[in-house]
C-alpha cells in the first residue's frame, strides 16, 4: 500500500517507554521485599552472564525521582514498569508488605505530577520463591489464587491513579524460556510441562482480566505479547504452508486464548497427537473465555522464516531419520517428550531470512516486519494495538567527553516508527508505542554490555560505579519526536 501522504499520530498517542521491576529496581531484600525465582536463579554459576544479578541493578528503587525527573525532561507520556510481585507479597500469598504498595504509589504520583502515564505490568517474569518451592509456581493451580490476591491488591490501591495495565510480559517467552530452554527459572526442559504451565498462565490471565473490569471499569488491561511474523523463505507453496505452521505454533496457539478465548484448534490436535497438550479441566474452557482484553500489548523486536521441514519436502531424499527411529524423531516425543525440544520440527524448518542484517546479537533488524506485524494482529484480533516494547540492543560506548553518540539507535528507532506511522495510515488503530527502554538496564542474560535505554547508566557487570544518569544522543532524539507528536517522522 503506497500512500503519498501519511496520517498524522493519534492526538494523545502515547509515546513511552518500558523498564520492568527486577532489571532496574535493586533493592533486592529492602522493606521488606521477599525473593522471586530470579533472585535466587541469578546466583546459580552459569546462569547469567559473569554471574550479574538484580541485587543493585540501576538502582531505581531509589531513584526514581531522578528518573522520572529525566523523563519530564524528556517530554515523556507513558512510562511502562512491572510490579514486583514479592514487593507487595514477599511470600507470594499472606501477609501484605505495605511498604512495597508505597513504593509503587510514590512512582506512580510521581509519574502523574509530571504528566506522565503510568502502564502498569502485573507480572515480568519475577514469581515469588516461596510460590516456586511450595506450590511449583505456574505449574499449580494455587498459583492462580494466589496471583489474583495479588492483582486484587493493586487493583484496589491504584484503581484511580492508573489507566492502563498489562498482565503478562511475553508469556511466550517466559514458558519457553523457563520450561523448555532452561535458560529462565525455573529451568526445566520438558515441552509437556511447558505446555501444562503455559495453559495455567492462561487461567490466570483470563480470570485476572476478567477481575479488573469488575474492580477497574474504567480502567484499559490487556497481555503484552512478543510477537514477530513469520515469513515463507520462497514462494513455493510448501513453504508458504511451513510459515503458516511457524505463525499458528509461535503465536496464534498465545494470541486466540488471549483474544478469542480459546486455543486454535489445529495445534491444539497436534499437542494432543504428540501427547504434550495440557490438561483441560471441566471448567477450563468457560474461565477461557472470559479473557476480554481491552487493547493488545506487542513486543515487537523481529519475526521468523519457515521452509518446509525434511518430512514434507518431497525434493528430500534424505529421510533415513525417519526410518532409523533415533530419539530426535520427533514423533518419538509422545513417549519421551524430554528427549525433544522442538514439536515445531514437524511443522516447518527455521531458516535465516537472508534479506535481513542482524544486530551484535543476532536479532534480525525487520522495521517492515513491524508494519506487517500490526496490519496481521490487528486484522485477526481486531484490538487497539499498545507496542509495549521495540528496542535496538547495542554496546554503547563513551566518548572521551562524556557523551554516548548512539546515532545507530536512532537510525533502528525511526526506521521501526516510520514503519508504525504507515500502518496506522493503513487502518492499524496503535495507541501507544513504548522503547524498550528508558534508562539503560539489566539484560536477564546479557548482563550490561547490551544496553537499550536512552539514558546511559554508568556501570557494567562488575563494578557498580556511580550509577550516574548520562541521557545519550537518541534521548534528544526522541524528546523531538514526542515534542512534535511524530511528524518528523517521514
Ligand atoms: C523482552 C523482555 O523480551 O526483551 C525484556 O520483555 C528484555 O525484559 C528484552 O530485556 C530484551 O531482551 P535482552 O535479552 O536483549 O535483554
Amino acid at each position: 500500500m503506497f500512500h503519498k501522504t501519511l496520517d498524522k499520530f493519534p492526538q494523545g498517542f502515547l509515546w513511552g517507554a518500558a523498564s520492568a521491576a527486577y532489571q532496574v529496581e535493586g533493592a533486592w531484600n529492602e522493606d521488606g521485599k521477599g525473593l522471586s525465582v530470579w533472585d535466587n536463579f541469578s546466583r546459580i554459576e552459569g546462569k547469567t552472564a559473569q554471574g550479574t544479578n538484580g541485587n543493585v541493578a540501576v538502582d531505581h528503587y531509589h531513584r526514581y525521582q531522578e528518573d522520572v525527573a529525566l523523563m519530564k525532561q524528556m517530554g515523556l507520556k507513558a512510562y511502562r514498569f512491572s510490579v514486583a510481585w514479592s514487593r507487595i507479597l514477599p511470600n507470594g500469598e499472606g501477609e501484605v508488605n505495605p511498604l512495597g504498595i508505597q513504593f509503587y504509589d510514590n512512582l506512580i504520583d510521581e509519574l502523574r505530577a509530571n504528566d506522565i502515564e503510568p502502564v502498569l505490568t502485573l507480572y515480568h517474569w519475577d514469581i515469588p520463591l516461596a510460590l516456586q518451592e511450595k506450590y511449583g509456581g505456574w505449574e499449580s493451580r494455587q498459583t492462580i489464587d494466589a496471583f489474583l490476591r495479588y492483582c486484587a491488591l493493586l487493583f484496589d490501591a491504584f484503581k484511580d491513579k492508573v489507566t492502563y495495565w498489562v498482565t503478562f510480559n511475553e508469556q511466550n517467552v517466559f514458558t519457553t524460556l523457563g520450561y523448555r530452554l532452561e535458560a529462565h527459572p525455573p529451568g526445566v526442559t520438558d515441552v509437556k510441562r511447558m505446555y501444562e504451565a503455559n495453559h495455567i498462565v492462561n487461567l490466570a490471565n483470563a480470570k485476572a482480566i476478567d477481575l479488573f473490569h469488575k474492580m477497574v471499569p474504567n480502567g484499559k488491561i490487556g497481555p503484552s505479547f512478543g510477537y514477530g511474523p513469520m515469513y515463507p523463505l520462497t514462494a513455493n507453496p510448501s513453504d508458504v504452508l511451513a510459515a503458516e505452521n511457524g505463525e499458528a505454533i509461535n503465536s496464534d496457539w498465545w494470541l486466540e486464548v488471549y483474544c478469542k478465548g480459546r486455543y486454535p484448534k489445529c495445534i491444539y490436535k497436534q499437542l494432543v497427537r504428540l501427547g504434550i497438550a495440557p490438561t483441560i479441566l471441566a471448567g477450563d474452557e468457560e474461565i477461557l473465555a472470559l479473557s476480554k482484553p481491552d487493547f493488545l500489548g506487542i513486543n515487537y523486536y523481529h519475526g521468523g522464516t519457515a521452509k518446509v521441514n525434511i518430512y514434507e519436502d518431497a525434493d528430500q531424499v534424505d529421510k533415513i531419520q525417519l526410518k532409523t527411529e533415533s530419539v530426535t524423531d520427533p514423533y518419538l516425543m509422545q513417549n519421551n517428550h524430554k528427549k525433544s525440544r522442538s514439536p515445531e520440527q514437524l511443522m516447518f524448518a527455521g531458516v535465516d531470512n537472508p534479506y535481513l542484517k542482524k544486530t551484535s546479537w543476532g536479532w534480525e533488524i525487520d522495521p517492515v516486519g513491524f508494519r506487517i506485524a500490526l496490519r496481521r494482529i490487528y486484522s485477526k484480533y481486531d484490538l487497539p494495538v499498545f507496542v509495549t516494547e521495540n528496542g535496538l540492543g547495542a554496546i554503547d560506548e563513551l566518548t572521551e567527553d562524556g557523551q554516548i553518540i548512539d546515532d545507530y539507535r536512532i537510525v533502528y528507532l525511526e526506521n521501526h516508527l516510520l514503519e508504525m506511522r504507515k500502518a496506522i495510515t493503513d487502518g492499524v488503530e496503535v495507541i501507544g508505542y513504548c522503547t524498550w527502554s528508558f534508562t539503560d538496564l539489566l539484560s536477564w542474560l546479557n548482563g550490561y554490555k547490551k544496553r537499550y535505554g536512552f539514558v546511559y547508566v554508568n556501570r557494567d557487570e562488575l563494578d557498580e560505579k556511580d550509577l550516574a544518569r548520562i541521557p545519550k544522543k537518541s534521548f534528544y532524539w526522541y524528546k523531538d519526536v514526542i515534542a512534535t507528536n511524530g511528524s518528523m517522522i517521514e
